[in-house]
């Protein structure tokens, strides 16, 4: 019996745990400043949705799904949270209540991927998703909220990639040519495209394999398919992309890997990681089609998602390290009766707190205090209960003080609270 985890699932201990809960605050906040609430949509979703939505030749549906069947229904283990969040968009009638509804969301996705740096089987994204706003402004404010975001978390060397794939009309126009230029290169293709190449042939493009790769050189761009509103949404995005500064490159291979985007595509990829191929931080696009095709009215929507490991393996390892603000050594009975009740003041008033209580020497505990990474150590020895006083010792200042016990807490506390963000540990972290 195999007790470890599922291959590509990962546990998160609390000594990493504290990034996350900081990246997703941070997520939060941002979103929320751009006018998103949060929406919590079911782990499981009917097959049927997936299937539907994200394409029935794409890889996540042909091979990466989690699902099965339970009291005579087929379910799957959610693979993004696109199809979910608009399935509740339009069973909740959304459309109805507001003309422009936006969400975000966080939570793990699952996907049957080979398991490699950066790619699990059990992930986690933040996504956000906009429905009701057709025009191209709304497409470069959301990849502003992106950049902005990777800025905000300390994120600065990534490029922004986007595309456009036309509505519908163009996509169906864009489908005929790429058989036209894959058709006589049959042979030269994975077995997979070979598979793929007359229902879906866009998904060649979006390949992994060498072959595949290979043999897409010089195919058709759907830029220069595109009609004429598809033309005008383009280049709109990109007039807003420039009023705004956001450097981008136009990436005519860009098709992603999911089938229910229309028009705008990006993403946005780091270039300075080790991710190698799965450096990309950021995908999203518009999906015009999926409201409608779910029994909806005709509303437009947009939406990216980020992995959150991998925005965590790109952001510097100590940022928001965990860490007691204060580490309470005490030496002797009477400094541990004391030691106590002040860890306890301390704590009321909000800052965080590690007492050392198994009685040991001073040198090993202020080791200990510095290895926890605790902005100040509180020295009690018997002598200093007995005087009414507290050595506080700042770690990363490097001064010592005595202070009086009475008040001390209130007085540390508002010490800590001026450390200023400058402080590793200062932000949101008392
Ligand atoms: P996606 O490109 O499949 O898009 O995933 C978005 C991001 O999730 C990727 O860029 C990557 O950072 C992360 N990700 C995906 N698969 C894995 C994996 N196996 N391991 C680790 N990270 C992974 C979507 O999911 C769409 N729902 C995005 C969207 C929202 N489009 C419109 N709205």
């Amino acid at each position: 019996m195999d007790l470890r985890a599922v291959r590509g699932m990962n546990d998160i201990l609390p000594e990493q745990v504290h990034r996350w809960h900081r990246l997703e605050a941070d997520f939060r906040m941002h979103a929320e400043v751009h006018g998103y609430g949060e929406v919590r949509t079911p782990l499981l979703e009917h097959t049927s949705l997936f299937a539907r939505q994200i394409g029935e030749t794409t890889d996540v549906v042909e091979k990466e799904m989690y699902s099965f069947e339970r009291h005579s229904e087929q379910l799957t283990v959610r693979p993004e949270g696109t199809a979910g969040a608009a399935r509740a968009y339009v069973e909740h009638g959304m459309h109805a209540k507001e003309p422009v509804t936006r969400w975000y969301y966080l939570g793990p996705m699952f996907r049957g991927e080979r398991p490699a740096k950066g790619r699990f089987r059990q992930f986690y994204q933040a996504g956000c998703e906009v429905f009701g706003d057709p025009g191209p402004l709304c497409d470069a404010e959301m990849i502003e909220l992106v950049t902005s975001f990777l800025r905000r978390i300390g994120v600065e060397s990534f490029a922004v990639h986007v595309n456009s794939l036309g509505s519908a009309g163009t996509r169906g126009r864009y489908r005929d040519e790429l058989l036209k230029f894959f058709t006589p290169l049959r042979d030269r293709l994975s077995e997979d495209s070979q598979r793929r190449l007359e229902k879906n042939p866009l998904r060649i493009l979006d390949s992994k394999d060498p072959r595949d790769q290979e043999a897409a050189q010089g195919a058709p761009s759907i830029l220069d398919l595109l009609d004429d509103e598809d033309q005008a949404h383009w280049t709109g995005v990109l007039r807003y992309l420039d009023v705004l500064g956001l450097p981008y490159v136009v990436d005519r291979g860009l098709v992603r890997g999911l089938d229910y985007y229309t028009r705008t595509l990006f993403e946005v990829k780091a270039t300075a990681s080790d991710l190698g191929a799965q450096s990309t931080l950021v995908g999203g696009g518009r999906y015009d089609n999926m409201i409608e095709g779910l029994g909806g009215p005709k509303v437009p929507a947009i939406g990216f998602a980020m992995g959150m490991e991998r925005l965590l393996s790109v952001i510097p390892e100590d940022a928001g390290r965990r860490g007691p603000r204060c580490f309470i050594a005490p030496m002797g009975q009477a400094a541990a009766e004391r030691a106590v009740l002040l860890a306890r003041e301390l704590r009321s008033f909000g800052l965080s707190v590690e007492l050392e209580g198994r009685g040991a020497r001073l040198k090993p505990m202020l080791r200990r205090a510095d290895a926890l990474g605790a902005r100040l150590c509180l020295i009690l020895g018997d002598a200093e209960v007995e005087r009414g006083v507290v050595t506080v010792k700042d770690l990363v200042g490097h001064t010592q003080e005595e202070i009086p016990l009475e008040g001390a807490a209130r007085v540390l506390a508002d010490r800590v609270g001026e450390l200023g963000p400058g402080s590793s540990q200062a932000r949101g972290m008392r």
